[in-house]
């Protein structure tokens, strides 16, 4: 994996660009970065996750091929950071349409992550599959998540009413050591578990249990995925920015932000890439949106986090990016080489405008178009960036999770904020509690029901 920066300088792109000096300048700060990224490793235990999971990992492997002898159909439940990875692995490294494969092709199950409550989409999982055929990963660190809860209770109760008490092998855990609803849970009924390991946030839990036993169910290659973390993280252990493309990356989004720059779009020119940039958008928004500062101050921290798809959204989204405001930076991820091929034929009547497309592929006119989009928005002035993967496999995926990862955890150290916590996320969660009912919110639930002063002006019917 590399990544070429460039088109993030004004010598490339012009006045929009970062300059040289600013570089300089920002670059002192690197050393205060790097000794707080060096005394904090140990709080952030995401980042011994490539080393330390040995036994977990053989345990994973096993509980992966026994769903796969036994089961049907394997299905995520959890949100955020406990449903995107899994997603992310799912869509970069198997098959586009796994699941419509046949048993033989797909090696094993059928693979689903149920991350919403909305009531048609859950209804339409049970219209497919046979739940008793099917294994459930339950995924929560904290065990009290309102939708993978209710999910959960749904899902049980199901299973009680199909299998009688049959169904304790239908439902596998991965949550806290020893907090939780849902660990009393599982000591109670004796699930299977695996544990999300202390100080590894939902959004950099990919490379645990969380995102590894769904991994493992798609026979995708773990030993290769931790593999390639550990190079990444290997290749992000220096102090000097030049050496450190964690810290480059971080410093010049950091310089980026402090010139207005309020915007960080993911475009990988790879379909099965999407769901990564869904992965990052959690992470860059989640650990960098922050009111506060780590000394108390007010800094409304942030960049917020879009995902794009070449060259899909080169016919929606492109138009904005050349000629709209300078508020963005476009990282398109590309691939060197894709795992097929296929070659565009003749047209079928004669005309010359078609004709230059026989004998070519789509790998180069993918390829193409990504350079051509790159050109655009650079001579447009706007900053832009390529990830490029040497392939799309298990060890580049596992790098790139790593990097962003370390530069996400850097930039929170170029900012100043801590980027581990969400505190904005409880807010609407206790409002939740509130309407549900849930005992010790009545205050809260009091307050919603009062509501803020309504005026029927500003509400108006449109059929
Ligand atoms: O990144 C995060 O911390 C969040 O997105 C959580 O993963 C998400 O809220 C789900 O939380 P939990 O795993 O506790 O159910």
């Amino acid at each position: 994996m590399k990544i070429n920066f460039n088109n993030m300088m004004e010598r490339a792109i012009g006045p929009h660009g970062i300059s040289q000096e600013e570089v300089n300048r920002v670059a002192e700060k690197t050393g205060a970065v790097h000794r707080a990224m060096e005394e904090k490793k140990g709080e952030m235990a995401w980042r011994s996750l490539p080393y330390n999971q040995d036994e977990v990992i053989k345990d994973i492997e096993l509980t992966a091929k026994s769903i796969n002898e036994r089961f049907e159909n394997f299905v995520v439940l959890g949100i955020g950071g406990s449903a995107l990875g899994s997603k992310a692995l799912f869509s970069a490294l198997k098959h586009t349409h796994f699941n419509s494969l046949s048993a033989e092709k797909r090696g094993g199950v059928r693979f689903f992550v149920e991350d919403n409550v909305d009531p048609d989409r859950m209804n339409a999982l049970f219209d497919l599959i046979d739940i008793g055929k099917s294994v459930f990963h339950v995924i929560t660190k904290s065990g009290n998540t309102v939708e993978t809860m209710s999910q959960f209770m749904i899902v049980l109760k199901m299973l009680e009413e199909k299998l009688g008490n049959g169904f304790k092998e239908n439902i596998v855990v991965t949550t806290d050591r020893e907090t939780g609803i849902m660990k009393k849970i599982c000591n109670e009924y004796g699930f299977k578990t695996f544990v999300v390991p202390d100080g590894v946030g939902g959004r950099f839990s990919v490379l645990c249990p969380v995102g590894l036993l769904s991994a493992a169910v798609l026979n995708i290659d773990i030993g290769k995925l931790m593999a390639g973390a550990a190079a990444a993280d290997k290749a992000c252990v220096k102090e000097d920015l030049y050496e450190n493309p964690a810290y480059m990356y971080a410093l010049l989004y950091y310089i980026a932000m402090q010139k207005g720059v309020n915007v960080s779009i993911m475009m990988p020119y790879a379909d099965g890439l999407g769901s990564c940039a869904e992965w990052y958008a959690q992470l860059w928004a989640e650990s960098l949106g922050k009111e506060k500062s780590l000394d108390g101050r007010i800094v409304n921290a942030g960049q917020t986090p879009v995902r794009a798809l070449g060259v899909t959204d080169q016919h929606s989204q492109i138009q904005l990016y050349t000629e709209g405001p300078f508020d963005k930076i476009v990282a398109f991820l590309g691939v060197e080489e894709f795992n097929t091929e296929l070659m565009i034929p003749a047209p079928p009547i004669d005309v010359m405008d078609a004709k230059y497309l026989a004998g070519q592929t789509l790998n180069k006119l993918i390829a193409s178009e990504l350079m051509a989009t790159e050109y655009a928005v650079s001579r447009a002035g706007k900053m832009n960036m390529r990830i490029t993967l040497d392939k799309k496999n298990e060890f580049e995926v596992g790098a790139l999770f790593f990097f962003l990862e370390m530069a996400t955890a850097a930039i929170g150290e170029f900012l100043l904020i801590n980027a581990f916590d969400q505190p904005g996320v409880e807010e609407g969660k206790i409002a939740t509690f509130a309407l549900m009912g849930r005992e010790g919110y009545e205050k809260k639930a009091a307050e919603l029901a009062a509501g803020k002063e309504k005026s029927e002006k500003y509400i108006m019917a449109v059929n």
